[in-house]
């Protein structure tokens, strides 16, 4: 009898790469192989990665040298990467680890069983890092309609043509390609059938989903046709471009009562002049325009935002610009970054001169000061009650469940998986630094 095939898989980064990695879960299901959670267990181990900053690339290189020991113990194991390391560092990879099999880019999901097969048999080194055409990447777009969650993520669009002067994102995913909406709207009716309750609708910068295709719906004429479909209880997208907010975008949040009150709109910066040399195409006036007339039109809504700390040439006086904006915006969350040059881009030719703990002392007053407002903005919701989508059992423990209010955050409270699926209403009974407590009000 031929061993079992089992695979290991870890994911790293973004929404895209999650999608991606439900992809290859499927397709190596299909040839015959079982996931396990054990590296030791498997005898695939695959790295889907990230290389938006140095240290998750270096962390790549750390994880995949720990699975040296275990080929030379197996060396029938399969050893491979995939995800955005593996587009920026191709052939280098094969080189440089030379107990590794496969290498295959952020375009070649689809080759992943074929390359597994390749190498079972012949015990041949593959690579496949090539962009594929636009017809080519429609045709292959990730798509999943099996309705076995609450809430799934939809891709709308791919790549991205923005060209922020320190992201690598444009180079390791290729050209900005939007899908067309009838197949959207096809799926997410799929989901709805299927039991899923909450799509979010996934893209570098969803805010230009369709702007280069004649005759295409608008971002938000999409969001409207969503918001149509039966079953559907909640939307929400990720992730926007201050740039790109549309006046109808805005509205969507009054308009659209599926619209969770949530939007994800990166600041990077809070200095005119840093915001330029970013490529970001707005400043820091026009942005706080934006967040006023979403804060208008939908008063509950809470931002979050991404932050880089010391940007090439940054000064003090930029610094304060972003505290003082960070302030003034009062985000529920930031995800704050220390800037890390990248290959490729054209920040990385700025001359830098900054001290590391230069940087470091910026890093943690934005996180001190982010953690104050944070805090308060997620303490005025103890006491209320709030809906809840109830997505599954909590990892708290036995008889706990949880789910997410509109702004996003998890609640983790006692109830049956039964209510799994359902919208029930929460009261909020503490906010700790990422998830609330909450019982369930009858
Ligand atoms: N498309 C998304 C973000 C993708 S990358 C957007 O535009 O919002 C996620 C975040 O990583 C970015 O928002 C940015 O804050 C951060 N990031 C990207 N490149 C970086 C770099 N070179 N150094 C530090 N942070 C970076
Ligand atoms: Fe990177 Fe800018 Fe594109 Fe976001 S919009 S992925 S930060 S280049
Ligand atoms: Fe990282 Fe690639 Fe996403 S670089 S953030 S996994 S597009």
């Amino acid at each position: 009898m031929a061993a079992e095939k089992t695979f290991y898989l870890e994911t790293f980064g973004c929404q895209m790469n999650v999608v991606d990695s439900e992809r290859i879960v499927d397709s190596l299901k299909q040839i015959g192989y079982r996931q396990v959670s054990l590296v030791e267990d498997a005898g695939l181990i695959l790295l889907n990665t990230c290389s938006v900053r140095d240290k998750a690339e270096r962390k790549v290189y750390g994880h995949l040298g720990s699975f040296k020991p275990l080929k030379a113990d197996n060396p029938a194991l399969i050893i491979g990467v995939g995800g955005c390391v593996a587009q920026q560092e191709g052939e280098r990879l094969l080189e440089k680890l030379p107990f590794l099999d496969l290498v295959f880019g952020t375009h070649n999901v689809h080759k992943l069983p074929e390359m597994v097969q390749a190498v079972e048999k012949n015990r041949v080194r593959c690579l496949e890092t090539d962009f594929l055409d636009r017809e080519t990447r429609l045709a292959l777009f990730p798509r999943r309609t099996e309705g076995d969650m609450v809430s799934r993520f939809v891709t709308v669009m791919q790549g991205c043509d923005n060209f922020c002067s320190y992201c690598v994102v444009p180079h390791v995913r290729g050209r900005e390609i939007s899908r067309p909406s009838a197949e959207i709207l096809a799926e997410i009716e799929e989901l709805s059938a299927g039991g899923v309750r909450e799509v979010t609708l996934i893209g570098q910068n969803v805010n230009s989903y369709g702007a280069r295709i004649e005759g295409e719906l608008s971002f938000a004429a999409l969001l409207a046709a969503v918001q149509a479909i039966d079953g559907i209880e909640r939307i929400r997208f990720t992730t926007s471009h201050p740039r790109d907010l549309s006046g109808e975008l805005i509205a969507a949040f009054a308009t659209l009562d599926k619209l969770c009150l949530h939007i994800h709109l990166p600041v990077q910066c809070g200095s005119d002049r840093v915001l330029k040399l970013m490529n970001r195409g707005y400043t820091r006036a026009g942005y706080l325009d934006r967040v006023r007339r979403l804060k208008e039109v939908a008063p509950e809504i809470r931002l979050t935002s991404d932050i880089i700390v010391g940007f090439p040439g940054e000064t003090e006086e930029d610094f304060a610009a972003t505290l003082d904006l960070v302030a003034e915006v009062r985000y529920a969350d930031v995800f704050t970054f220390l800037y890390s040059p990248r290959p490729g881009t054209a920040a990385a030719e700025l001359s830098d001169d900054l001290p590391a703990a230069v940087r470091q002392e910026r890093f943690d007053r934005l996180l001190a000061l982010q953690e104050s407002i944070g805090r308060q903005v997620w303490a005025a919701d103890v006491g209320a009650v709030l809906p809840v989508l109830v997505e599954g059992e909590s990892r708290q423990g036995e008889g706990q469940i949880f789910g997410r209010t509109t702004w996003n955050r998890i609640v983790n409270f006692p109830g049956s998986p039964e209510l799994i699926g359902r919208t029930v209403p929460v009261r909020i009974l503490r906010s700790n630094k990422n998830t609330q407590l909450g019982e369930i009000v009858i």
